[in-house]
């Protein structure tokens, strides 16, 4: 993921991804989950942020090619995708 350009995976990025030419790098994934709206202004990414001191653990989980070690800020994260993919059941109904 690290030095790889946004939205350049198999996925429907939105066109705010698209066109924002990030290639991703310490710096650049750093301010995107402490405020995604802030770095790609319209990205669909539904994620508030996170806090300072789960950005750091989260970069080096990232960078590690072993991954031996679960990052600890998972249950946050798995907390926000399942508000909004909650949100979404509740509105189809
Ligand atoms: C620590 C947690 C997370 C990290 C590190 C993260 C990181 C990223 C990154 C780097 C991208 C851009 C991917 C690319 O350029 O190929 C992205 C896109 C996206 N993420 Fe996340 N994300 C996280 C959590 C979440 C959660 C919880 C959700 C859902 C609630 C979510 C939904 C999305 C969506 C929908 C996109 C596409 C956005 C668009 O096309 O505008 N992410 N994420």
């Amino acid at each position: 993921m690290l030095e790889r350009r946004a939205a350049t995976t198999d996925y429907p990025y939105s066109k705010a991804m698209r066109d924002s030419e990030i290639v991703w790098d310490e710096a650049t994934l750093q301010a995107f989950v402490k405020s995604p709206q802030s770095v790609v202004s319209g990205t669909r990414m539904a994620f508030g942020g996170l806090d300072d001191q789960k950005i750091d653990p989260l970069i080096d989980f990232l960078q590690s090619k072993h991954q031996t070690q679960p990052y600890a800020g998972l249950a946050d994260v798995l907390t926000a995708y399942l508000r909004v993919a909650g949100d979404r059941t509740m509105s189809q109904a």
